[in-house]
């Protein structure tokens, strides 16, 4: 079974509060999640594997080390565009591929409108990225692509998934580690996260 990580840092459970309130601002919330992302980043990044290089210093010569292959991120449309300045600031040289997905109100059901990926994805540790793993049907989906298209190493980083989400993603996907700020406690009639933070996308772009 893959590795499911909820992170307990003391930081990131308090700007997660914050991020929770509904009354903190769209710009708070914005900058609240590239900070989280750059903590969980941290972590979700801690065993990139690395290369040997030889450089020097203003004192001598010396053998260290640097990433071997930047991975790609991709943000699920469009609530995971929040997401990605966190893991840029981190890993700036990153590929970006972008995957769009929304979910019908009725079905619940993700519906696919946009893709675009770096061409050398396959060859890519992926990190697939969005706040949100309600029923699991989005990121299950966009696994799907991502190994349609060779993906062999993926890392799904969310900031709130709900139990129902987590079985779904590890259901299909035993071997995908997932890395998430939080697990709430369940799904709500509409399949919003309770109690979660309500509409990621619509509190990211202020469209609500
Ligand atoms: C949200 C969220 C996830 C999805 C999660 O996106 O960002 O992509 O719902 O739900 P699921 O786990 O049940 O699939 P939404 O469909 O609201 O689109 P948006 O980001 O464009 O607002
Ligand atoms: N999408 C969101 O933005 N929030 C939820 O709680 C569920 C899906």
């Amino acid at each position: 079974m893959s590795k499911l990580k909820v992170f307990s840092h003391p930081l990131i459970t308090h700007k997660l509060a914050m991020m929770r309130d509904k009354n903190t601002s769209c710009k708070d919330f914005r900058e609240l999640l590239t900070e989280i992302t750059m903590l969980m980043g941290y972590e979700v990044t801690a065993d990139l594997p690395m290369e040997d290089v030889e450089i020097e210093t203003p004192m001598c010569p010396m053998k260290t080390q640097m990433l071997a292959k930047t991975p790609a991120i991709v943000p699920i449309l469009r609530a995971g565009l929040g997401m990605t300045d966190g893991f840029l600031r981190l890993i700036p040289n990153a590929r970006v591929g972008h995957i769009g997905l929304y979910r019908d109100p009725e079905t619940h059901l993700p519906v696919p409108y946009y893709c675009k990926l770096p061409d050398d994805i396959s060859e890519r540790l992926v990190l697939l990225v969005d706040p949100m793993i309600a029923t699991g049907g989005s990121i299950v989906d966009a696994v799907d692509f991502l190994k349609k298209e060779g993906c062999n190493e993926i890392r799904i980083v969310g900031l709130i998934a709900a139990p129902e989400g987590i079985k779904a993603v590890q259901e299909k996907y035993p071997d995908i580690d997932i890395f998430v700020g939080a697990l709430d406690e369940k799904l709500n009639e509409h399949a919003y996260i309770v109690p979660g933070l309500g509409d990621a996308g619509d509190r990211i772009f202020g469209t609500k």
